[in-house]
């Protein structure tokens, strides 16, 4: 089974962060939220939701579980189809609580690329009643937004109208303080 979708996004920090130093500064990344606005929690089918959504998971992708529940969830990962589809639990790694109202942040490591993300709930029951997600982990895309190192940055002009303003008002104060100084 291949699934490569999952939820909203935008940007953030992680947890497994010292993999990934590297591939995450020179690639884009993106803040994918596990389940959406239901969050990380029980009772909710996330291998049917994530199919239905078109969002890639890649190296250095930041999925935050949220939890929405007054009771403590967790987040770990398996390693294998086998122990994630029935649930055994006794070989996850990286388990991760998440208390009553927060969230957890785990960042795609490179090791993963090209491979299967299993990711469950370990507390008793959880896994069983739906709470573990899968997904395929595609490679970072290679170029960034962000300006390679050493490259000019526009700073705080935000675009070209700015600029002009910026350069226009640069020169009239310069011819202003050049009469003033003439005259002086
Ligand atoms: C995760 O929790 C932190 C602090 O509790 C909060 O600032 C942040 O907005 C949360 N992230 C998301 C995606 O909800
Ligand atoms: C990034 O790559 C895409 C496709 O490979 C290309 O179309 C785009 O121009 C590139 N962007 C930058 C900023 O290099």
């Amino acid at each position: 089974m291949s699934i490569e979708m999952w939820g909203a996004r935008s940007s953030s920090t992680s947890l497994l962060v010292a993999v990934l130093l590297v591939a995450v500064s020179l690639a884009e990344s993106t803040e994918i939220i596990v389940g959406g606005t239901k969050g990380w929690t029980t009772g909710f089918d996330y291998d049917s939701w994530l199919t239905s959504q078109n969002i890639q998971v890649r190296v250095g992708d930041t999925l935050v579980f949220k939890n929405p529940d007054p009771l403590t969830h967790t987040v770990a990962i398996v390693g294998d189809a086998d122990s994630y589809q029935r649930c055994v639990l006794g070989g996850a790694t990286q388990i991760t609580p998440i208390p009553a109202g927060t969230n957890v942040t785990v960042t795609i490591p490179a090791t993963l690329e090209g491979k299967t993300l299993y990711a469950v709930c370990t507390i008793p029951g959880h896994c069983t009643d739906m709470q573990k997600i899968h997904g395929t982990v595609l490679a970072a895309l290679a170029n960034s937004t962000a300006p390679p190192p050493g490259a000019m940055t526009p700073g705080p002009l935000a675009n070209d109208a700015d600029l002009n303003r910026y350069i226009c008002w640069t020169t009239a104060i310069l011819l202003i303080a050049a009469c003033f100084w003439n005259s002086g």
